[in-house]
């Protein structure tokens, strides 16, 4: 059987990671997949999903399904989104190159990482649709300050600064494997400041020895309202569980807020993601829009973040699984596959557009989820 007849055998979107895992160097796999020790609140992300039960709506005509929506002025054909995430030449040669292309053929957005393989530069280049570019904040101001201008330079329309970072959580399989960049991949974008490798590690995860000694452990809210300052484009604080850190965020300037737990990657046993939105969104009350990532992997996760305050969810490791195992087509194929399954989850919920996702549609008697 080949491996493009395998994949479309594939009918959602954990059998891909499954046809994926023995494809790449287990030290690859390890790290995309792996969370941080016990990797309870990776499970968690998933499993509270599960928790959640439908109310699903009746004879509500949905012969037609509507999911475009606008955010920060950039036309998207639907809420889902590619989330930041490192290191894409580790799962396929083009790396993020291949995953902004599928991005912008389905007029997905995409999040860029700072820790890309391809240039913040090269990756815009290869898109012909909008991107927005994630933010580490280093220690050296004038990296930091570099990159937003090259950000905004480059074209992209949003800033996601990621705050859940000051050090690198403890992932003990990349600790074990001494995680490093193998061959000639480097933090491409750190190349002008000389920062494109990860230092020698001893014994440690090479990542975590580099963030360790490059990013800014001191980062607090007046340094957010800095980076508001050097830009024009909205910026979004990836990172925030809590209603007081949101509302601090907002205060600083920030126009959205991302709920997540960096997909359990970093302080084990934090809250689970779709358990956080509704204290982030009860505390925001609309002045700012919500994206939640962190375990969607069904068209009902992304209806029940919607129904709980979300504009909008980032998909993360499944998209390395397509890239993986296909590279551009892979990931289109898994946009295709999970937006799919939220037109389904629309229909069989009654709802025949994105306004129509109300709180209404979560079964409230278990007490949990309000
Ligand atoms: C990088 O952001 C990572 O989580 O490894």
């Amino acid at each position: 059987m080949s491996e493009r007849v395998s994949i479309n055998s594939c009918t959602n979107l954990d059998e891909l990671e499954e046809l994926a895992g023995p494809i790449l160097p287990a030290k690859s796999f390890d790290y995309y997949r792996g969370g941080a020790c016990d990797e309870l609140t990776l499970k968690e992300n998933r499993e509270a999903y599960g928790r959640i039960k439908l109310r699903p709506r009746m004879l509500r005509d949905v012969s037609s399904i509507e999911k475009k929506l606008t955010l920060f002025d950039c036309d998207l054909s639907s809420p889902i989104m590619v989330a930041p995430m490192a290191f894409q030449m580790l799962a396929h040669k083009d790396g993020e190159l291949a995953t902004a292309r599928a991005a912008a053929s389905s007029k997905t957005m995409m999040t860029v990482s700072t820790l890309s393989t391809y240039s913040l530069e090269e990756v815009k280049e290869a898109s012909d649709f909008e991107l927005w570019f994630q933010l580490y904040v280093y220690k050296d101001r004038e990296i930091t300050r570099d990159l937003v201008k090259r950000a905004e330079a480059a074209g992209y329309k949003a800033l996601v600064v990621t705050v859940d970072s000051p050090v690198l959580g403890k992932r003990e399989k990349d600790i074990k494997n001494r995680f490093d960049l193998p061959g000639d991949l480097t933090v491409k974008n750190l190349t002008l400041h000389n920062l494109d490798k990860f230092p020698a590690s001893g014994g440690d995860s090479g990542l975590s020895t580099y963030i360790a000694s490059i990013y800014d452990r001191s980062l607090t809210y007046r340094d957010l309202s800095w980076i508001v300052s050097l830009t024009k484009l909205p910026v979004l604080v990836k990172g925030i569980l809590r209603a007081d850190d949101a509302l601090r965020a907002l205060d600083s300037g920030a126009r959205g807020i991302v709920v997540s737990n960096h997909g359990g990657r970093q302080l084990d046993t934090a809250v689970s993601t779709i358990e956080a939105l509704p204290e982030v969104t009860e505390a925001v009350k609309g002045r700012a829009k919500l994206i939640v990532d962190g375990g969607i992997r069904r068209g009902t996760d992304v209806l029940k973040a919607i129904a709980l305050g979300a504009a909008a969810v980032y998909v993360g490791r499944p998209v390395l699984w397509g890239l993986t195992l296909d590279g551009q087509e892979g990931v289109e194929m898994v946009l295709d596959m999970i937006n799919e399954e939220f037109e389904n989850a629309m229909a069989l919920a009654g709802a025949s557009s994105l306004e129509e996702i109300t709180n209404d549609l979560i079964f409230k008697s278990g007490g949990e989820i309000h």
